[in-house]
Order: C-alpha cells, then sequence, then structure tokens
C-alpha cells in the first residue's frame, strides 16, 4: 500500500504535470481529513466533485499534451485515464444517490492509482514531452 502523498520521487519533471499531480494529492488529504472528522456527507460530496472535476481536467491536459506531440502511447494512456473516469464518476453517482459511503479504503484505491499511473504511464509521457521539446 502505497503512501497517498506527493513527493519528489513521483515528480515527471514537467511542470504542469506535477502542479496538477500535486493538486489531485491535496484533494485525496481533504478527503481523507473530512472523513476523519466524520464530516456531513454535503462536505465529502463537494470535495469529491472538486476531484472528480480536477481530475477531469488534468486528464484533458495531458491528452493535450500528447496530440501535440503524436504521441505513440496516446491510445493506452487515454484508456486507463478514461476507465478511471468512468469509475470516479459511478462513485460519485453512488455517493449522490446514498447508496455507499465513502471509507478509507476508497481513498486509498484513488491515491494507489494515481501513484501506479505517474509512475508508470506519466513517466513515460513526459520523458517523450522532454524530448519532443
Ligand atoms: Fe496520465
Amino acid at each position: 500500500m502505497a503512501i497517498v502523498e506527493w513527493s519528489e520521487s513521483l515528480s515527471v519533471g514537467n511542470h504542469q504535470i506535477d502542479d496538477d499531480h500535486r493538486q489531485l494529492f491535496r484533494l485525496l488529504d481533504r478527503l481523507k481529513a473530512a472523513m476523519k472528522q466524520g464530516q456531513a456527507n454535503a462536505v465529502m460530496g463537494g470535495i469529491l466533485d472538486e476531484l472528480v472535476g480536477y481530475t477531469v481536467t488534468h486528464f484533458q491536459r495531458e491528452e493535450q499534451f500528447m496530440r501535440r506531440i503524436g504521441y505513440a502511447d496516446f491510445a493506452a494512456h487515454k484508456a486507463e485515464h478514461d476507465k478511471l473516469i468512468a469509475q470516479v464518476q459511478d462513485l460519485q453517482a453512488r455517493f449522490r444517490s446514498g447508496s455507499i459511503t465513502l471509507s478509507i479504503s476508497t481513498h486509498q484505491f484513488l491515491g494507489d492509482w494515481l501513484n501506479t499511473h505517474i509512475m508508470q504511464s506519466d513517466m513515460k509521457l513526459a520523458k517523450a514531452l522532454a524530448s519532443a521539446a
């Protein structure tokens, strides 16, 4: 189980992508704090909405970068993004309808996903961006 926190070891060397990743980890941290404090569903729902919204924005930014350089792994990378978006939107819908509550395992899942995706896919993308610059 990886630690859900941004650190230099997660830096891909592209400041816009790194800034986005830091922001996503900050939102995950706020979500965890809200859970720990037993905040109302409305508060957690608000943070979850921000997290989903920022994830969409961030993925679009990466996909724009990929298109700009004609990235060879575009389809595979975008497929990872699309799958995660579908998962979090489903989570958001189920949370809103009251059929699930958010738990620390949800938080851990999102943190683990982000860690793995950054280390495997975003590192590769950032290298391609650097060499295309
Ligand atoms: Fe990505």
